[in-house]
């Protein structure tokens, strides 16, 4: 039998004690929540929730208090929720919400004032309307609601998902734009600033994160609307993603800095990275680089404001409803262990933080 050489026993040992301290040390910083590190980063780190399940499920609660600084509504705070039908409004699911941001001293940001067909009700979609007419029935939703939430929300996505670059007049078909116009847009903003002066008013879309045709609309729409004096101080990414491909971090990174250019904050407003089905190991490591590549995007871009998921367990999403075959999107499996993912953002949180005390020394 081969002996081993005695500086290859000390070289092992040294090894292994590296190993251990490693872990030791990995494990020892790793106890600051991500809510902790982001605050530490000046960020707001978001999930969007739904108060049912808020209601019945104290690990759901813990988590979101513990983990994250802000919330969004995942669906409670749209106008078919809000006002199922004409003048009667239904507060009583988001107030549950915005309680509990402020007991937990979190940040609340409302979803979302005017969205298409998905969010509004049939009374509005199906209704015979005048132009006159269908103004005032959103003058009526956005002064009712913002007023309602006034000094509560501290960001509205005022217009959801208006833009469709492959339509030949650019909007998505709505009962806003067919019977208002593309000025529907203007509106809605003057509206929720008529209502909340002190509310800052975000166009949220899906598919604008990289350079490209859609978010050219975006920046040409934001660009507009302040040429013409209408409020407008951020746009929200969606950024339903998957593993691989779709958006590169460079092209993200340069999309966001010319909306700083014009003054505007970015959002990633509803991050989740699906799988797809069967859910391997490897994907989901490859799930957790994207969530890493794309807070590293944010935090290396002074206007990034908000890094939001859309949900934060793989027990409450909509992604399976939503993409056949896709699953476990999220960064907490359904058991609320934290995933890779979970590490991977607070790995990149910490390393943020001691270049910035590197920087500030
Ligand atoms: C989704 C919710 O997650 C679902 O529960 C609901 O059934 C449909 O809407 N873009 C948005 C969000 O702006 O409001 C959508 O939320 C997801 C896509």
């Amino acid at each position: 039998m081969k002996r081993i050489p005695t500086p290859s026993i000390f070289l092992s040992f040294l090894i292994i004690f590296c190993g251990i301290w490693h872990t030791y040390a990995d494990q020892s910083d790793s106890t600051a929540s991500l809510r902790e590190l982001a605050g530490k980063c000046d960020l707001y780190i978001g999930a969007a929730v739904t108060p049912e399940r808020m209601q019945r499920d104290s690990q759901y609660r813990e988590t979101l208090a513990r983990e994250f600084n802000l919330i969004t509504a995942e669906n409670v705070m749209k106008f078919h929720i809000l006002q199922p039908q004409r003048g009667k409004f239904n507060f009583a699911p988001a107030d549950q919400l915005v309680e509990f941001a402020r007991e937990q001293n979190m940040v609340q940001r409302g979803h979302s004032l005017i969205w298409h067909h998905m969010g509004t009700p049939d009374w509005v979609t199906k209704g015979d309307w005048t132009r006159e007419e269908l103004i005032e029935v959103m003058r009526e939703h956005i002064h009712t609601v913002v007023r309602h939430f006034k000094g509560k929300v501290k960001y509205w996505d005022v217009v959801n998902e208006a833009i469709d670059p492959e339509k030949s007049h650019g909007f998505h078909e709505s009962v806003w734009y067919r019977i208002i116009g593309a000025d529907y847009i203007d509106l809605a903003f003057q509206f929720a600033h008529e209502a909340d002066p002190d509310v800052l008013l975000c166009y949220n879309d899906f598919g604008g994160e990289r350079l490209g045709k859609k978010s050219d609309a975006i920046f040409e729409l934001a660009k507009g609307m302040q040429k013409r004096g209408i409020p407008i101080h951020g746009v929200g990414l969606q950024m339903h993603i998957r593993t691989h491909g779709y958006p590169e971090p460079e092209d993200l990174k340069a999309n966001i800095a010319r909306l700083g250019e014009l003054g505007l904050q970015t959002q990633i407003t509803e991050l989740d990275v699906r799988l797809q089905e069967p859910v391997t190991q490897e994907k989901i490591e490859r799930q957790a680089e994207r969530y890493q590549e794309i807070l590293q995007v944010c935090l290396e871009s002074p206007t990034c404001t908000a890094y939001i998921l859309w949900g934060f367990t793989d027990k409450s999403s909509w992604i399976p409803g939503f993409f056949k075959g896709y699953n476990d999107a999220l960064i907490f499996n359904r058991e609320y262990q934290p995933k890779p993912a979970y590490f991977s953002i607070q790995r990149t949180l910490m390393n943020h933080l001691q270049k910035e005390n590197v920087r500030s020394h």
